[in-house]
């Protein structure tokens, strides 16, 4: 195989962060770049350095053999063509893997000094625990470095990471590239390609962008037939979220059973203050204790007369409060609620009673701006979203892990 190696693509391999994240569109490269990302440093002895994609079996047929075609010329190398291994006369190996079998995993150590040790290809496929739970910790003993590459699949932990990348932590980088630009095709076949796919699919599979399929919609993942549900049993505890502004009081209450939050209900006060919706909680759902609010209201009021901020009242009115110090992103919220209701297993963990009409309208309607966050042009929505979605972050996050928050 004749590779061509141009500036970017060393720039991805010899970069110093320890996790690059690379989301481009199909056929750009990435798995012939994982391959070299893997072997071009010296292996050390006794060292492993691992490939792993979403199944064995599409390890095995890809990934395979282009590492044989690339290792042919080793006269020092043995291949096992049952665990699709590659062990070198100084005990140095390159372990190919699927994540089918993710578990069988745990306990290997990766790299060394630093080394690129570790891909996860198509990693928008691999399940988000893979990495934090199971190759994170493979790499800790040699600081080694991993190579996330993927097509995009809407925006689920992959856009997480790539977002990370973005953003000031050394440790993560990303890049995004579309295979028009430097990728492995030609326009005549992505021009082929181009007609047998929806507009969405194509922006998402050929130039690598982060779309919902189902355009700008907040609530991408909510669908009527499987979250609408007339509660069959009341949730043990109740809770409720809170969003608070002068023209809408907005609260849901909600519990959780098993493993799934269940929405029972909403209270909204028009042209009303805070007060008076901590007393027709308290007034409807004397039981409830628990209320995670809008983060911002620790420090103010949107509605009191007095200096009294939100939390302050809530907490006069012998609630528990809780939110994080400061308000999560709203992208993240979204992620939050969406992971939520269908997650990439296809289980709905999240379900709303019909009563709820202001929390439904918000689901279907609320849109997302160009940047990702609320478009709040429209007065009427937003508010029990908000309301809700605040508790989500904070309690069921599953990316922002470990975080502290307030407990009043
Ligand atoms: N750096 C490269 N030099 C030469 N050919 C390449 C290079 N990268 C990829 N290719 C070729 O382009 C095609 C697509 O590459 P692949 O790595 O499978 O893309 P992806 O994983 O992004 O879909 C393959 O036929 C591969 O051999
Ligand atoms: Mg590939």
């Amino acid at each position: 195989m004749k590779l061509k190696l141009d500036k970017i693509r060393w720039e991805i391999i010899n970069h110093p962060a320890k996790y690059k994240i690379l989301s481009c569109g199909r056929r750009w490269g990435k798995s012939t770049l994982s391959a070299i990302f893997l072997l071009h440093q010296k292996l050390q002895a006794g060292e492993r350095r691992m490939y792993l994609s979403p199944y064995h079996s599409q390890t095995k047929s890809i990934m395979f053999p282009v590492m044989k075609n690339l290792l042919s010329q080793n006269s020092d190398v043995k291949i096992n063509e049952t665990e699709l291994s590659f062990t070198f006369s100084n005990n140095a190996q390159i372990l190919l893997k699927g994540a089918d079998n993710a578990n069988s995993l745990r306990g290997i150590s990766l790299g060394y000094d630093g080394s690129n040790a570790v891909v996860l290809d198509e990693c928008a496929y691999i399940k988000e625990n893979v990495f934090t739970e199971i190759v994170m910790p493979m790499l800790f003993d040699h600081n080694a470095k991993a190579l996330l590459c993927s097509t995009p699949a809407s925006f689920n932990h992959f856009y997480n990471l790539y977002m990370t990348g973005q953003g000031q932590d050394p440790n993560y980088k990303s890049w995004q590239f579309s295979t028009l630009d430097k990728g492995m095709i030609s326009k005549e076949a992505v021009a082929d390609a181009k007609r047998t796919m929806t507009a969405d699919q194509y922006k998402q599979e050929i130039l690598g962008d982060f779309v919902s399929i189902g355009g700008n919609k907040a609530v991408w993942n909510f669908d009527r037939n499987k979250h609408i549900k007339e509660p069959v049993d009341m949730p043990p505890v109740l809770y409720a979220g809170c969003d608070f502004n002068v023209s809408m009081m907005a609260t849901t209450i909600f519990g959780v059973i098993s493993d799934t939050v269940v929405v029972v209900d909403e209270l909204y006060l028009e042209n009303s203050n805070t007060e008076a919706m901590a007393k027709y909680i308290k007034q409807k759902y004397p039981q409830i204790k628990d209320t995670f609010p809008d983060p911002a209201g620790k420090a103010r009021s949107t509605t009191a007369k007095n200096n009294h901020s939100d939390h302050m009242i809530l907490k006069q009115h012998g609630f528990n409060v809780f939110a994080r110090p400061k308000a999560p992103h709203v992208k993240q919220r979204l992620y939050d609620l969406n992971r939520l209701l269908l997650d990439a297993e296809d289980n709905v963990r999240l379900t709303v009673s019909p009563k709820c009409e202001k929390l439904i309208r918000d689901f279907e309607l609320c849109q997302r701006k160009p940047d990702g966050s609320l478009d709040k042009t429209d007065l009427s929505l937003t508010h029990f979203l908000d309301s809700l979605t605040y508790y989500l972050n904070l309690k069921h996050s599953s990316y922002v892990k470990n975080i502290n928050y307030a407990e009043f």
